[in-house]
């Protein structure tokens, strides 16, 4: 066990409530999983599950105060909601308190709340462990989300969003727009990946159908009718 890691969870147990411990570990544990099913650093996705939540401990006002006294950016929507600054005040915490210099996982404690646009593997291991992990219970779709997880990454990623958006539209609540940035782009991301599936069966199908033997000589030879469709196409390829 590397000491890092040990020392970071010493850390959290002492400052985070018992339940957000135990979703912390949760969360560092699935990020794990995640890591090992799409061949990702086990030690990068630990680490970004241990310190997501890390500045979470503290109340919207410090947040913002915090956030203000680090100059850190602050969006419209976080403004409006200040308790998605979690996230960006928990990476700056991950970097300049717990010593995580890695882009890749200060990134991913970055967009863990809202996704972002282009997210890279260790983002959405996050994203979707988060959702996901032991611990949850609400969700009621939560038993498919948790075999999707480790089916097809993208698609629970989309999945977890668009459930979220329903939800958060259901309270009529402002939606940060990071949100639905996210999510369109991952819709794509997904509609890409399933038409390149497709392209790759219809492609399969063609080579295996009886059809295609038409263009085959050996099959001409041994089936007259379709001699006959060969000579007929040349035929009118000539006029
Ligand atoms: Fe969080
Ligand atoms: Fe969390």
């Amino acid at each position: 066990m590397n000491t890092k890691v040990l020392e970071i969870r010493k850390s959290l147990k002492k400052k985070l409530d018992p339940f957000r411990f135990e979703h912390t570990m949760g969360v560092a544990y699935t990020c794990q999983a995640l890591a090992m099913r799409y061949e990702y650093d086990l030690h990068k996705a630990e680490l970004a599950g241990l310190l997501h939540d890390c500045a979470k401990r503290f109340d919207n006002e410090t947040m913002l105060s915090k956030c203000q006294k680090r100059e850190i950016p602050m969006s419209d929507g976080e403004l409006r909601d200040p308790s998605l600054l979690h996230a960006k005040l928990g990476a700056w915490y991950a970097k300049e308190k717990y010593g995580v210099e890695d882009q890749d996982i200060l990134t991913a404690i970055e967009c863990h709340t809202t996704g972002k646009k282009d997210m890279t593997l260790l983002d959405k291991i996050l994203y979707v462990a988060d959702y996901i992990e032991p611990g949850r219970y609400k969700a009621s779709e939560l038993p498919e989300m948790r075999k999707l997880a480790f089916i097809d990454l993208d698609l629970a990623c989309l999945s977890i969003m668009e459930s979220i958006l329903k939800y958060l539209e259901s309270t009529n609540c402002p939606i940060d727009t990071t949100t639905i940035d996210a999510c369109e782009d991952m819709r794509r991301v997904v509609a890409e990946k399933q038409a390149a599936v497709q392209a790759v069966i219809t492609v399969d199908q063609d080579t295996v159908s009886p059809t295609k033997e038409v263009n085959n000589d050996e099959s001409v030879k041994r089936n007259g009718k379709n001699r006959r469709i060969r000579s007929g196409r040349q035929k009118r390829r000539r006029h």
